[in-house]
């Protein structure tokens, strides 16, 4: 198996105290969607709007990576081919443990985003809404976020990568959020193995040639011994 894609979700945070989206108790039961994670939300309220990712950066910043993100590193540095981890999370936990080779595909929170010329800046601390950016002096700033309208980032590359992956394996996503959640058909057609990784099953998880269940920081460490054993 040299090419290895891995995609992942909110579940792989989740033990290192990040909440996940659609799990009980989860972010879209204490928000609204629309109000929180549109662009029609961000302008009707963006004050509501920064509030909510400066307390989810804020959140973000005490976490720390888990046994699921590190097992991903050794697997990046051990196995021979090449190994690229296209993430949904927002947050910095991949970086965080050490893994290279991470495409963000729905934005960080670690990054603002002007409105008006695409510029990018890091955001260390609070956002206030409609900041100044410092390129093209607009007030447009906005979190760097990708919500739900808008396109996910890197979708090239994320294609190119599907189609040279003999295995894709997705780790701790619901499967209910499209794009991501049809790589795992992209890859197969393209000829992949498919593997998910995840608590109980997916929305998608009869498209999978196999399926492990279990918490991220058990499973995923398994699943890298025995990719490295092979
Ligand atoms: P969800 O909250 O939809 O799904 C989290 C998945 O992780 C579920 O299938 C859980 O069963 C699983 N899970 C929970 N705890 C786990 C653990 N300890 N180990 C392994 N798996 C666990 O989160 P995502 O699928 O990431 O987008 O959500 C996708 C997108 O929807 C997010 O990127 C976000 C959201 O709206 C935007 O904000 C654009
Ligand atoms: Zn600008």
């Amino acid at each position: 198996m040299s090419n290895i894609v891995i995609l992942t979700g909110a579940g792989i945070s989740a033990e290192s105290g990040l909440g996940t989206f659609r799990d009980e108790g989860g972010l879209w039961a204490q928000h609204r969607i629309e109000d929180v994670a549109t662009p029609e939300g961000y302008a009707r309220n963006p004050q509501l709007v920064t509030d909510f990712y400066n307390a989810r950066r804020a959140q973000a910043a005490t976490a720390t990576p888990n046994a699921a993100h590190r097992a991903l590193v050794k697997l990046e540095t051990a196995h021979v081919g090449a190994v690229t981890i296209v993430t949904q999370n927002v947050d910095g936990l991949h970086e965080q443990a050490g893994s290279q080779s991470v495409i963000h595909m729905h934005g960080e929170l670690a990054g603002a985003l002007c409105a008006r010329c695409d510029h990018r800046w890091p955001a260390t601390g609070d956002m206030v809404p409609d900041d100044i950016c410092p390129k093209c002096k607009a007030s447009a700033g906005r979190p760097d976020i990708v919500w739900f309208g808008e396109m996910p980032y890197h979708m090239e590359r994320i294609e190119q990568l599907l189609s040279q992956a003999d295995l894709f394996v997705s780790i701790g996503t619901s499967g209910n959020v499209y794009p991501a959640a049809g790589f795992v058909q992209a890859a197969r057609a393209y000829g992949a193995a498919t593997l998910e990784l995840n608590l109980e099953p997916s929305e998608g998880a009869s498209l999978f040639d196999d399926t492990r269940l279990g918490p991220a920081t058990q499973i995923v460490p398994n699943w890298v011994s025995e990719v490295l054993a092979q």
